[in-house]
């Protein structure tokens, strides 16, 4: 059974590491090897154990859970920017439990939190061009492929990536009726 709930301190380390191996399996080659391997897990480590320890009021931080431990997780920061909304920052699902409705129902998670505050809430999110499999899920819960620019706010590269828009988020908050197992 997968459950959901928000994320606490104590979820630092059990965050980090499935970040860090997510994209040592989706990013390969975006990022260089030693970026991924040697200095993703303390990065990804002090950066998750600020978010948690110190949360900015805006941020919002949810996790699913087996018995085995958190298997995926969200985090947003509302109001980000004035044109776009809601920035969705981060959305990993662990690739054994990948396929069966949990990164659709993070995204509702986040997309009810959102409309609960503003309800003509906008969201949007970075994915890097590459990444043609996230690219696929955005566009089947309803995001648009807006602009590809050149960054690199994480890594040691620069990437290609591109903005993916949500103008409304009642769809996307609508309960599905999915049975997680
Ligand atoms: C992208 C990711 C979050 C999706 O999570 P998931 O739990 O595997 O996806 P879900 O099972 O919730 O899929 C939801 C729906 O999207 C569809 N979908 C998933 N991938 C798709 C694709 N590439 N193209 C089209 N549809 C896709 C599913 O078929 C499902 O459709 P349904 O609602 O009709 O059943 C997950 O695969 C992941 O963590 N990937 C690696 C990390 C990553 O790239 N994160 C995004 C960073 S920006």
């Amino acid at each position: 059974m997968v459950t959901y709930r928000e994320a606490s301190p104590l979820d630092y380390k059990k965050i980090a590491e499935l970040h860090v191996k997510s994209w040592q399996q989706h990013y390969r080659g975006d990022f260089s090897d030693h970026f991924l391997d040697v200095e993703a897990a303390s990065e990804r480590e002090g950066v998750w154990k600020h978010r948690l320890t110190s949360p900015s009021p805006d941020q919002y931080v949810v996790v699913a859970e087996q018995v085995s431990g958190i298997c995926g997780f969200a985090c947003a920061y509302k109001n980000e920017d004035v044109q776009y909304g809601t920035l969705l920052d981060n959305l990993h699902v662990s690739s054994v439990v990948k396929g069966l409705g949990i990164g659709k129902h993070l995204m509702k998670l986040v997309a009810r939190e959102v409309l609960r505050n503003d309800p003509n809430a906008k969201m949007y999110l970075w994915v890097l061009e590459n990444n043609v499999g996230a690219i696929g899920f955005y566009e089947r819960l309803g995001g648009v492929n807006l602009e590809t620019v050149v960054g690199n706010d994480i890594g040691d590269k620069e990437v290609r990536k591109c903005r993916m828009v949500w103008d409304s988020l009642e769809l996307l908050a609508e309960d599905d009726g999915h049975i997680i197992i």
